[in-house]
């Protein structure tokens, strides 16, 4: 079943075009991978899904129904939640304020006790640093707390732009593992949008690449991975 789909999506900011008939799909259950070279199109791609840009045509389907006309918090409500590029945390909080600041919706905050038990089942060091400032905490563990705190609104579908930005080797992997825990035993659906396409594509079931705007390559993870032209253009990485 589609849970999430892109169907023909012109849109951008203002005057200025970025997507060209974009279509994605994302199937209950999956990690979808979208890669792309900077300035393709990704991280609009995922504002186009919030609600954050201009859409001129086209269309964005949530469980069967439009959501093009809904605000942001109103997506958010119904189970859609993105982690942005560059974390986004309120450092002057602590790590623990910051996960309640994540529980926003109503039904969030209902489950609070167990949304909490579950984030730090799955990063034990925000356990340990739970009355740390945010603005305090090394690169991995911000990031760390960027997807804990959005996993704090209990989304069905969580959109991640590029989580392993700027983290080292051993903690990119680290944040890998975790995203397919979230699929695998969180039953969390997953938008991936990541600059390493290998470790990203190893762990998708499927995955989009994009080029200008507009989805050049898409499929089977596996195969995206032995495409020859793929190869090519990234000399795989
Ligand atoms: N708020 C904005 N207003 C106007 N143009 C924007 C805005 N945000 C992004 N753009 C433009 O849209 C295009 C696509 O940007 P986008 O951020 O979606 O790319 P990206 O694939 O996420 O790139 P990166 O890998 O560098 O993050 C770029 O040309 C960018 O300059
Ligand atoms: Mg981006």
């Amino acid at each position: 079943m589609n849970l999430l789909e892109l169907r023909n999506v012109e849109a951008g900011y203002g005057e200025f075009r970025v997507l060209h008939n974009v279509s994605i799909t994302v199937r209950k259950g999956e990690i979808v991978a979208l890669v792309g070279p900077n300035g393709a199109g990704k991280t609009t791609t995922l504002r186009t899904i919030m609600g954050m840009t201009t859409l001129y045509s086209g269309d964005v389907i949530y469980n069967g129904k439009s959501i093009r006309n809904l605000p942001t918090h109103k997506r958010v409500e119904l189970g859609l939640t993105m982690v942005p590029e560059g974390r986004k945390l309120f450092n002057t909080l602590t790590v623990y304020e910051n996960l309640i600041a994540g529980a926003i919706t109503k039904r969030a905050r209902e489950k609070l006790e167990d949304s909490l038990e579950f984030v730090f089942t799955l990063f034990p060091r925000l356990k340990e640093r739970k009355y740390q400032l945010a603005g305090t905490l090394s690169g991995g563990e911000s990031q760390m707390l960027a997807i804990a705190r959005a996993l704090m609104s209990r989304p069905e579908v969580l959109l991640l732009d590029e989580p392993s930005l700027g983290l080292a080797p051993k903690i990119v992997l680290m944040i890998f593992d975790v995203i397919k825990k979230l699929r695998d035993e969180g039953g969390v659906t997953i938008l991936l949008v990541e600059q390493h396409v290998k470790n990203s594509l190893e762990i998708a079931d499927r995955g989009y690449v994009m080029e200008l705007g507009r989805i050049v390559i898409e499929g089977d993870a596996k195969k995206i991975l032995a495409d020859e032209r793929l190869k090519k253009a990234y000399l795989i990485i």
